[in-house]
């Protein structure tokens, strides 16, 4: 079991979650965050954190497609351990569908 980020988090990028991480296994891109599968010790307590809501645990039939996407990034990106300023158009971006697309044309971005 491990907790995975999912698709609200893309541009969104509050990093609330880093700050409670007791394994600080979150890794960054430029408009996303991960975690990493191993690493992760699903204690839980990244979700409630999130003002996105993009924190699942991999039981959820959601966060399926996003567990490699979290485990092949977090392989690639580097670590994250501290809060910092979330990207100042984040809240327009909070719940807008499809952002998907715009983390594939440009997912080391
Ligand atoms: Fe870190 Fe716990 Fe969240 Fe896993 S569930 S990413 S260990 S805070
Ligand atoms: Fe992303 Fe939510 Fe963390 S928006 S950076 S998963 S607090």
């Amino acid at each position: 079991m491990t907790y995975v980020v999912v698709e609200n988090c893309i541009k969104c990028k509050y990093t609330d979650c880093v700050e409670v991480c007791p394994v600080d296994c979150f890794y960054e891109g430029e408009n996303f965050l991960v975690i990493h599968p191993d690493e992760c010790i699903d204690c839980g307590v990244c979700e409630p954190e999130c003002p996105a809501e993009a924190i699942l645990p991999d039981s959820e039939p959601e966060a399926q497609e996003w567990l490699e996407v979290n485990r092949k990034y977090a392989e690639q990106w580097p670590n994250i351990t501290a809060k910092k300023d979330a990207p100042p158009d984040a809240d327009s971006w909070n719940g807008t569908p499809n952002k998907w697309q715009h983390f594939s044309e440009n997912p080391g971005g």
